[in-house]
């Protein structure tokens, strides 16, 4: 085999092989080729591993240490790029006021290139620096913005799947649109997107929620969605006042105003869904629709408690999102954490409840995220023939820490996820090509 950039990664390894089976590899190496996983095993197979595959001696080696790990990139299910200058803001308000106060003000200010370049340029690269490899995005309403969003993910090498977002009724007369030009726009932007013809980035319809559209537009994009194969994304039943206008508006269930708005497929991905009825549970389950989980969001803005084991006890693949603005920090170490937390929290008060571990939200902010964007056939764990999305975790980055313990592989993945930050991930790799 005529072997391209070939790579070897040696040192302790930690991936999800599904929800209930976490594997560690001590000592073993992953080989990469151009973007791919080629072998993966314990180091003292690599020898054979290197020849099956014609390898050389010349093949660069990167030798973990001690205090580090290999672990699969983050996954940031939901985050919006253009809402990043309003972090840390805004929390003395709910959902709908937070809404009208900050969040369309700012997003309006996206008409302006020079801003959007600079915000999205500042967004995604902390999104990668925090470690995600793939990112799922709002936009704003603007096509223009959102081409330089796209841009900007593929200057800087991330995976994603991009938005603009649709907005035709209760926002601002000077951040909606007619139906039949948020149609048309939606369209040029999946044409814009697919002229890059970047196997990395991908579009995705994306209705802001049931309150900024009708029963009508959602079926026109869901046809849009159909004839393109597309991803769509948006929110549902995150707080208590918003399920009620829009259960008063659409005079069904919100899971079945999307429904009969055809919104509903494998490849859609939903924000929260922390309301949901029995019934609404089932009709996502049977549509094969995700959930992506925000807990920095729903606690800043006080929305409410997602129950995620109850989620997958109907069958529901769950994510992890940052949620910017309504989260303080693009990181995803800190959405494992918080969701960490909060299960912990919600265990108080429900019977019997086992919290979820930290193997569990490590599923989440990993493999699970890659199942709740239909995208775990290329990324999410280290399985041969997946794209080698990874980063180094370094749980001794400061100097002068001698005095730590010496930390067993599953203990420096504890660490990262309840004490970690940027600054403990050393190295990204999207696709195989080092990108932080
Ligand atoms: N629902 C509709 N729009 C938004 C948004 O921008 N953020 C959050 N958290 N929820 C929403
Ligand atoms: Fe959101």
């Amino acid at each position: 085999m005529a072997a391209q950039n070939p790579q070897i990664f040696m040192g302790n390894i930690l991936h999800c092989k599904s929800r209930t089976e976490m594997e560690v590899i001590e000592n073993g190496y992953i080989i990469v080729i151009g973007s791919k996983i080629l072998a993966i095993g314990q180091g003292s197979t690599l020898s054979d591993a290197k020849a099956k595959l014609c390898l050389g001696n010349k093949t660069p080696v990167r030798t973990l240490t001690e205090s580090q790990i290999l672990i699969p990139g983050l996954i940031d299910t939901h985050l919006h790029a253009s809402q990043y200058p309003n972090c840390g803001v805004g929390y003395d308000k709910q959902l709908l006021d937070w809404l009208n106060t900050y969040t369309y003000p700012t997003e309006k200010k996206f008409a302006d290139l020079e801003f959007s370049r600079k915000v999205f340029k500042a967004v995604v690269k902390k999104s990668i620096t925090c470690g995600t490899t793939t990112a799922c995005y709002f936009g704003t309403i603007f096509n223009a913005s959102c081409n330089v969003l796209v841009d900007t993910v593929i200057e800087q090498g991330q995976r994603a799947l991009v938005g603009k977002v649709n907005m035709i009724c209760n926002a601002p007369d000077d951040y909606i649109e007619l139906p039949e030009k948020s149609l048309a726009n939606t369209k040029e932007f999946v044409k814009y997107v697919n002229s890059k013809y970047n196997e990395l980035v991908k579009p995705i319809i994306t209705p802001r929620f049931a309150l900024s559209v009708d029963k009508e537009f959602m079926q026109e994009l869901s046809l849009l969605a159909k004839c393109e194969d597309l991803h769509i994304q948006s929110h549902i039943s995150e707080t208590k006042e918003e399920v009620e206008l829009v259960e008063n508006i659409y005079g069904t269930f919100y899971a079945n105003a999307y429904d009969e708005g055809n919104l509903l497929t494998k490849k859609t991905i939903m924000a929260h869904g922390i309301y949901l009825m029995h019934d609404e549970l089932k009709l996502l389950a049977r549509r094969g629709t995700s959930i992506s989980h925000c807990p920095d969001s729903n606690l800043c803005l006080k929305s409410g408690a997602l129950n995620v084991k109850q989620l997958w006890d109907y069958g529901i693949s769950v994510g992890l999102g940052t949620d910017i603005s309504g989260g303080t920090y693009p990181s995803v170490i800190n959405a494992m954490r918080l969701c960490l937390y909060l299960s912990v929290h919600v265990s108080f008060y429900i019977k019997n409840m086992v919290p979820l571990t930290y193997e569990e939200v490590f599923y989440l902010g990993t493999l699970g995220g890659s199942e709740a964007l239909s995208l775990q056939k290329v990324t999410g764990n280290f399985e041969v023939n997946k794209d080698f999305d990874a980063i180094i975790v370094d749980m001794n980055v400061e100097s002068g820490l001698d005095y730590l313990q010496p930390c067993s592989p599953r203990e420096l993945l504890q660490k990262f996820i309840y004490s970690g930050n940027e600054t403990n991930v050393l190295s990204v790799y999207v696709a195989g090509k080092l990108v932080k």
